[in-house]
């Protein structure tokens, strides 16, 4: 079941007019919230980001936090998948085309949800291929905007060299993955860019850096030059949907040295597990104390 504008139904029976400016202009923003056994994870991280790429297009957020709650927690009951992920999308509403604001125009909301399917253990063993490709997106990819050809023509460029993701760099430093955060490994610490208006504010990111202060793991936060990212012990890239998952070549070359190159390295498959064992606690808190 899904939810479009203040209804549900089976997502066969969901339409949204041709002039909804989602439609014409990827004029919109969206959130991807995974749901562990029915518990959102970082459901209040994940409403916050929704207002802030609300606020960076102007759109006007059509719900309360209490009422989006209420309806994350009705999609996920009304789907019978044990894991979930949870999409949402707001767009500035339907209106005659024309590039200006529309007044007076109510904004589409649509939610789904899907099986939330993590990567398999044999795939964080062998690790992912990925491939680095210059980062051409708009320079407001703190935007978790609908939006997303470049995202796709970025993502398409690793599928069309057999890599499952590609590595962004712009202007000679890393940013991000075309759906990812990408963490770079070396001499045991962990470093990624900050946050600015040249990646998306991950909520994975966030929960890896939070780990990894809460466990005393070396960790910088600093811009990250291409040449670090080229000879890095480790690389992972982080997501929602994928977690924490070791790439372990990057265009065609082993990532790592000596005999562990091109493997996952210890510290993945530590963060991994810290990841996991974060998760359940999250997953034993009573579901109405949770955010
Ligand atoms: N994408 N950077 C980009 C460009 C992304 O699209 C995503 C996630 C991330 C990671 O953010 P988070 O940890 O909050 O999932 C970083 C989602 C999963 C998607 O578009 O499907």
């Amino acid at each position: 079941m899904i939810y479009l504008n203040g209804e549900w139904k089976p997502i066969e029976q969901a339409t949204v007019p041709v002039l909804d400016r989602g439609f014409v202009f990827g004029d919109g923003v969206y959130e991807v919230i995974p749901c562990y056994s029915g518990h959102p994870f970082r459901l209040r991280e994940h409403l916050r980001r929704l207002q802030s790429s609300l606020d960076g297009v102007r759109i006007e957020n059509p719900c309360s936090t209490e009422r989006w709650e209420e309806l994350i927690r009705e999609v996920v009951k009304r789907n019978p998948f044990e894991d979930q992920y949870v999409y949402l999308q707001v767009t500035r509403g339907v209106a005659p085309r024309d590039h200006a604001f529309p007044k007076g125009v109510e904004p589409t909301v649509f939610m789904m949800s899907n099986p939330l399917t993590v990567p398999p253990p044999d795939q964080r063993e062998r690790g992912v291929a990925a491939v680095t490709v210059a980062d051409n997106r708009w320079l407001r990819c703190d935007i978790k905007s609908v939006s997303l050809l470049a995202n796709c023509l970025l993502r398409q460029s690793a599928v069309d060299a057999g890599a499952a993701e590609s590595v962004l760099l712009r202007d000679g430093f890393l940013t991000e993955g075309s759906a990812s955060n990408i963490f770079v490994i070396r001499s045991g610490v962990i470093i990624t860019p900050p946050k600015s208006n040249f990646i998306l504010p991950g909520i994975t990111y966030d929960v890896v850096i939070e780990l990894a202060r809460a466990n005393r793991l070396p960790l910088e936060i600093r811009p990250v030059s291409e040449a670090e990212v080229r000879d890095a012990d480790e690389l992972w890239l982080t997501s929602s949907t994928k977690e924490v998952l070791p790439i372990s070549t990057l265009d065609g070359k082993p990532v790592g040295h000596g005999t562990s190159a091109g493997k996952p390295g210890p510290m993945a498959a530590r963060m991994y597990q810290l990841y996991q064992d974060y998760k359940r606690t999250v997953m034993r808190a009573p579901a109405d104390a949770q955010a």
